[in-house]
């Protein structure tokens, strides 16, 4: 495994899940046992992640476009989802794992949400790591949700415009919540972004691995920490740190 300097983690991973139907049809199998298999490299991650010390990781679960897939897909990925959040219960409990989830949620199933909002209640007050599901999530819909929160205020006379600026447009920005992203992975090979975290991952350094969603493992996240830990990040400045400092760091 490679060896990772626990004093310089990054903070929040986010990470691209991507190659679930690959990984099955190279085996001859339906896409969605790939997805199957890929919910268990989810309960892989989610505990190397806390063991590791990561303060926050967002996994890309379910994107706004996933919902043009074929229906019986898509509600075997809401099944999956349920079905993930009923028998982790425990596990994000005893860990300490606090859950989120990002996205237009009121999308979902019932089902799921019957689910994930009485666990989200229940995980509130944890502090060991922050786990947040992507969910009917995109990176553009969730500025776009922004702006119009803050141009509802206005219009409201709650804000004058003037006032607007990186910091309080950032805090409209569910998914900058738990500080920006530090370190983005994408699974599967392929090298680009899909709409994920386009806010927070400004900064984020990207990590591409040929290797499919479902073959990741504890060494290929810790492979990945590795890789993050070589960069050096300047910000656009001439002096290295370690994360990006946040505007609302303090709070
Ligand atoms: C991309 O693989 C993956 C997804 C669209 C969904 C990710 C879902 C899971 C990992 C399982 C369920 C999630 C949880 C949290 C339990 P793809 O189908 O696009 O793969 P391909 O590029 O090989 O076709």
């Amino acid at each position: 495994m490679a060896s990772v300097d626990l004093q310089r983690l990054p903070r929040h991973v986010a990470i691209i899940m991507d190659g679930n139907g690959r990984w099955a049809q190279s085996q001859g199998h339906l896409r969605t046992l790939g997805h199957r298999e890929g919910s268990h490299a989810v309960r892989r991650i989610v505990r190397a992640a806390r063991r590791l010390g990561v303060q926050a990781l967002t996994l890309f679960a379910f994107s706004e476009q996933n919902w043009e897939r074929p229906a019986p897909e898509v509600m075997a990925l809401m099944e999956l989802l349920r079905e993930y959040l009923v028998t982790e219960r425990e596990e994000l409990l005893e860990n300490g794992i606090r859950l989120r989830a990002v996205g237009r949620i009121d999308r979902l199933p019932a089902t799921v949400r019957d689910v994930l909002d009485p666990l989200m209640a229940e995980t509130a007050d944890l502090r060991g790591m922050t786990l947040t599901l992507a969910l009917s999530y995109g990176g553009r819909e969730e500025i776009v949700d922004a702006a119009r929160r803050l141009a509802e205020r206005a219009r409201a006379g709650e804000l004058d415009p003037r006032e607007v600026d990186e910091a309080l447009f950032e805090a409209n920005v569910p998914s900058v919540d738990v500080g920006r992203v530090d370190l983005l992975v994408r699974t599967g090979g392929e090298q680009r972004i899909s709409n994920f975290l386009l806010w927070g991952a400004a900064y984020a350094e990207l990590h591409f691995t040929e290797r499919l969603w479902p073959d990741f493992d504890e060494a290929d996240l810790y492979e990945a920490v590795a890789a993050y830990q070589r960069r050096d990040r300047r910000f656009g400045r001439v002096t290295s740190a370690d994360h990006e400092p946040h505007p609302r760091a303090a709070e």
